[in-house]
């Protein structure tokens, strides 16, 4: 029930809501969104999904406004990039307006468990789309399980915002040129888990992963893009095996806004110590400030200061600001749910 809920004081963790909501592709056609309060699924053990990884997820928010409004943040862009990730894994690519629709109605359905205003908090939805033919062979899969869940959310890291300690390990690879780190496909958490936990178990709160074919350029920082700042320039690293943020864009656009240089280009680890600020940005993390950063191999140690920069705060407010409806949505950002 969202009346027992400690709105103030919300981890990212997952909470039961009212509904969540299912559509299948069955090799021909997309079936109705059809909205339940079934937590589970009932899965074959030979649903190709589970063996081979032929899944992909996406993340994004919905926000209680100054006004009361309830806005969604950008949905038809992660439609697009939940597009891209079928396309990788050879899947059926959802419609943008059904994904769209899917998400509208799940956070009408949920809007109970939107967090209020004064809260900081958000709800999250998280699609989730999984191969489920039944087969034992590795091939294409045209059958395709859609789920659409929310959960109500705080801060990503525990504590809300504050400078995080990010370690450079060199022990594990996101993600290959050629692979799969341009799509939300889960066997790249998978396969950057244990770089994460050993960080976690050193008192870090995140690793960032370098390429992994020289391991001399930025790629991410845990589930979040990387973004430094200097001379009055936004600069966040290109390479073809990085998540493109829909977060990091729309900072992107606000830092051009704001009269900065944007600069979307390969980043080497000898560049980081000379950013004036550092931080991760994404759907969960919003912007994390980076406080330090210690490469384990080189024993170098970067040290940004005790206080969050000013134009990573800027940056910051001027995104909370649009998501709380406190300023213009000059970019059509947010589709007003209720
Ligand atoms: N990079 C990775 C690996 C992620 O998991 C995420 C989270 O979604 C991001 C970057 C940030 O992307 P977005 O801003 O679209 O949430
Ligand atoms: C997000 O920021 O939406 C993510 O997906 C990050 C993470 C929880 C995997």
């Amino acid at each position: 029930m969202a009346a027992k809920i400690d709105w103030n004081n919300l981890g990212f963790d997952y909470i039961k809501t009212n509904a969540n909501i299912r559509c299948r592709f069955d090799g021909k056609k997309w079936s109705q969104l059809a909205i339940t309060d079934d937590e589970y699924i009932h899965m074959h053990i030979a649903t190709m999904g589970l063996h081979y990884g032929i899944m992909a997820f996406e993340g994004l928010k919905a926000f209680r406004g100054v006004d009361g409004k309830v806005r969604l943040f950008r949905a038809a862009d992660n439609a697009r990039r939940f597009q891209s990730s079928a396309y990788k894994l050879c899947l059926e690519p959802m419609p943008t307006d059904v994904f769209v629709e899917a998400c509208v109605r799940l956070v009408k359905e949920n809007i109970d468990f939107v967090p209020p205003y004064e809260s900081g908090a958000s709800l999250y939805v998280r699609p989730l789309m999984y191969g489920s033919q039944i087969a034992i062979g590795v091939h294409r899969c045209p059958e395709v399980d859609i789920i659409f869940f929310a959960s109500p959310v705080g801060p990503y890291f525990k504590g809300g915002m504050h400078l995080i300690k990010v370690v450079i390990d060199r022990m594990q690879d996101r993600a290959a040129p050629r692979g799969t780190g341009d799509i939300k496909a889960g066997g790249n958490y998978a396969s950057s888990l244990l770089s994460g936990e050993k960080a976690h178990e050193m008192g870090y709160d995140n690793v960032m992963y370098l390429d992994a074919a020289q391991h001399r350029f930025i790629e991410e920082c845990g589930a979040a893009n990387f973004f430094g700042i200097k001379n009055g320039t936004y600069v966040t690293p290109a390479s073809p095996s990085i998540l493109p943020s829909v977060t990091n864009d729309s900072l992107r656009t606000l830092a051009h806004d704001m009269g900065l240089n944007v600069e979307q280009r390969p980043v080497t680890v000898e560049e980081l110590k000379t950013f004036e600020e550092a931080g991760a940005c994404g759907t969960a993390a919003v912007i994390s400030p980076i406080g330090s950063i210690y490469d384990i191999d080189t024993q170098e140690y970067i040290d940004y200061g005790k206080k969050i920069g000013p134009v990573s705060l800027a940056l910051y407010n001027a995104l909370r600001d649009i998501q709380y409806g406190r300023a213009e949505d000059k970019h059509n950002w947010c589709i007003i749910v209720e």
